[in-house]
């Protein structure tokens, strides 16, 4: 999730259906379809698609958008407690991006056919996905830092090759998304670095936001989906499909390499004590990861998510008036409209 696909989609069985990786297009749909794919050109709104890849794409955009949205809040959290004007005001920024994010994505999922009030419905019912992720607290500043080093640092892993993707709304999307992701990463590495570079007190908040993050971060990439560790999933579909270009461990693999050196560099240590350079593949290898965490976590039984859940749901009940003056100010303006083009004719 947060970029990467996997699980049902509505618990209730009541939304898209996920596609049977044997699945034969509609004869009528393929030609088309495949020729666009073949040619590594996009997918547009209009053109003909298969149901299955339609329903694929609507749940993973829609998961990714409500990641974002729920992101908001473990940051959201430091705003008022940031601990000067210009910590506060990079802050706000960040978390007001993340909204943007959202709002981008759930557009780019009505150009399938989805309404953004029935998505975050699903959301709100606890039928669709977000990131595990954002179940965990902010126990500390150090937590600002780790989430934008990690987290955002994963999911540029994951956005990267979504700027590619051969759906062409869900790719552009991305452009923009990932040039922002980078500003996010930049700062959480840049927060942490001022903190190890503080007291020591700080350097050891720094230490235990690391030792916190490190593995749901590592999480992040969704279960193993090469080799003998493959847990199934919808990897092999989504990249014949172009939607997905890497696999999970792939992913996994290139975040790891990408942020060894970096915590060498904050002078801080891993919290894998089997972590190792292998010299003969050029890449660090990690120690065993604790998937039945991350299932407990996906399952609800994270720390945060009842939390979560129930504070979306009230930010959208108390947001009801604006999207309705939002609604009657629009229909009055078009009223407007057709008025002045009824007086002109
Ligand atoms: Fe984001
Ligand atoms: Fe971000």
């Amino acid at each position: 999730m947060y970029g990467t696909d996997f699980g049902p989609d509505d618990a209730a069985g009541t939304g898209p259906r996920p596609p049977a990786p044997d699945e034969p297009l509609n004869a009528a749909d393929a030609g088309i379809f495949d020729d666009l794919l073949e040619h590594d050109l996009r997918i547009e709104p209009r053109d003909e698609m298969p149901e299955a890849y339609r329903s694929t794409l609507v749940r993973q955009i829609a998961q990714h958008a409500h990641s974002e949205i729920i992101g908001m809040q473990p940051e959201g959290n430091w705003i008022t407690r940031a601990p000067s004007l210009r910590r506060k005001a990079i802050l706000i920024a960040k978390v007001q991006d993340e909204a943007g994010h959202g709002l981008y994505l759930y557009s780019a999922a009505e150009t399938l056919g989805v309404d953004r009030a029935d998505l975050l419905d699903r959301l709100h019912r606890g039928t669709q996905k977000y990131s595990t992720i954002f179940n965990y607290p902010t126990l500390t500043w150090a937590d600002v830092g780790a989430i934008g080093w990690l987290v955002d640092g994963a999911a540029i892993m994951n956005q990267v090759p979504l700027c590619r993707c051969s759906y062409g709304p869900y790719a552009r999307a991305m452009i923009r998304v990932c040039k922002e992701e980078s500003f996010h990463q930049r700062q959480g590495f840049e927060l942490l670095w001022t903190m190890c570079r503080g007291t020591d007190a700080q350097k050891a908040m720094a230490q235990d936001a690391l030792d916190r993050w490190w593995w749901p971060a590592l999480m992040m990439f969704g279960p193993p989906d090469t080799g003998e560790a493959a847990t199934g999933g919808h990897t092999a579909q989504s990249m014949a499909w172009g939607i997905k270009r890497f696999s999970n461990d792939d992913l996994r693999q290139r975040f790891v390499d990408m942020t060894v050196p970096q915590a060498e560099k904050l002078g801080l240590r891993m919290p894998d004590p089997d972590l190792a350079w292998n010299a003969e593949s050029g890449h660090w290898e990690h120690g065993p990861i604790d998937w039945g965490e991350f299932r407990r976590v996906l399952g609800g039984d994270g720390a945060c998510n009842a939390q979560r859940l129930a504070h979306r749901v009230r930010a959208h009940e108390d947001g009801a008036w604006v999207r309705e003056a939002a609604v009657a100010y629009a229909a009055k303006h078009a009223d407007g409209r057709s008025r002045r083009r009824g007086s002109a004719a």
